[in-house]
């Protein structure tokens, strides 16, 4: 159990307007923060007020990347509680890509309570008009001052907070998205699967090309084949083939194992449909699409949500999907995951966690 110290903001920022968050604009007045030093373990648990960090220009973080970074949301229920939506699934997967890139791993019990205590200080401001929460953005950085390419002996942890609405301006009307076919995100081996801002780096130049296009997010395929679907980087992706739904096993370790994925599958599971986590190739999507039976496609993410895709852009070959609409599938579940999680719906999975 971590004894947090707590410092309290001498002056309160003044609160955005809940229609205009957009995502990850705003911060609250606190954050989270705990150091780690080789053979002291984590140490110095603290709340205090949300300000820049002082770090050496030769910190490990700045050069070759060591960091992980997480992301859940804290929502307001009707009666006013705080709740996360599985919080656990994200600590172990923060925990998962801690040993991946060589971070200590932070015990998931503190690693909890640091998230509760600090969504809870800052609580004022869980937004709670339609579609808003309290983005919960943990992280940890490498910050040894050495420029040889080691394992960091020191860290930092912490978790900032930010209110949000929509991650796509589209909120939740279809996207468009271009499948990519020159660069790729990930390869078997690599660090697809963990959490970490190479991943997102990587994507940078892809994504550029497609919002240059006018679409919203890129459609990545396989970094061997360059055949098979392998996610949208903020989103994992579905798609509904004739009566099956379909998305990219995580088996071949390039793929964001996604908490909202997961917790999509379940849902669509109880719910009588047939669900395969497999390879999809590319050329299955345009066949079934040529055939009809291409019927609806979604990403999940927790910032996304659920965000129908409306049009897939593959060169010239433009597959309109749904005719442009949201499909009653990705309806379904976003009405149900989000029912759940603003504490709106009974939660028979027991997904939801109070902060208090
Ligand atoms: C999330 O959905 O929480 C993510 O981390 C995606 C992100 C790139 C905004």
């Amino acid at each position: 159990m971590l004894n947090i110290r707590i410092e309290p903001t001498k002056q309160k920022k003044q609160k955005p307007e809940q229609s205009k968050l957009g995502f990850g604009q705003y911060f609250t007045d606190h954050m989270f923060v705990m150091n780690y030093a080789e053979g002291k373990g984590w140490y110095d648990p603290r709340i205090i007020p949300y300000q820049p960090v002082s770090l050496d220009p030769s910190a490990m973080v700045f050069h070759y990347a060591q960091e992980m970074f997480e992301g859940l949301k804290a929502y307001k229920a009707p009666n006013g509680e705080a709740l996360l939506f599985r919080p656990q699934k994200n600590i172990e997967r923060m925990n998962n890509t801690c040993r991946r890139m060589c971070i200590p791993e932070i015990d998931p019990d503190d690693a909890l309570q640091a998230i509760k205590a600090v969504v809870d200080y800052d609580s004022d401001w869980i937004p709670d008009a339609p579609g808003t929460s309290l983005y919960i953005r943990p992280f940890i950085i490498a910050t040894d001052p050495r420029l040889g390419v080691h394992a960091s002996k020191t860290y930092l942890f912490m978790i900032i907070l930010s209110p949000v609405g929509s991650y796509y301006a589209e909120g939740l009307n279809p996207v468009k998205i271009c499948i990519e076919r020159e660069y790729v995100r990930a390869v078997k081996g690599g660090t697809g699967a963990a959490k970490v801002g190479g991943n997102y780096a990587a994507s940078l130049l892809g994504q550029k090309k497609a919002e240059d296009k006018g679409y919203s997010q890129v459609l990545w395929l396989d970094g061997v084949h360059r055949r098979y679907i392998d996610e949208v980087g903020a989103m994992n992706v579905f798609f509904v083939i004739d009566n099956e739904i379909v998305t990219p096993a995580l088996d071949e370790g390039n793929i964001l194992p996604g908490v909202t994925r997961a917790s999509c599958i379940e849902l669509l599971k109880s719910w009588g449909y047939k669900v395969s986590e497999r390879k999809i190739a590319v050329e299955e999507l345009i066949e079934a699409n040529n055939s009809g039976k291409l019927n609806e496609a979604f990403g999940t993410g927790t910032a996304a949500v659920i965000s129908p895709i409306g049009e897939l852009i593959d060169g010239d070959n433009v597959m309109e999907l749904c005719g442009g609409k949201i499909g009653p599938i990705s309806q379904k579940l976003y009405d149900t995951l989000t029912s759940i999680q603003w504490g709106k719906a009974e939660d028979p999975f027991g997904w939801s966690v109070k902060v208090r």
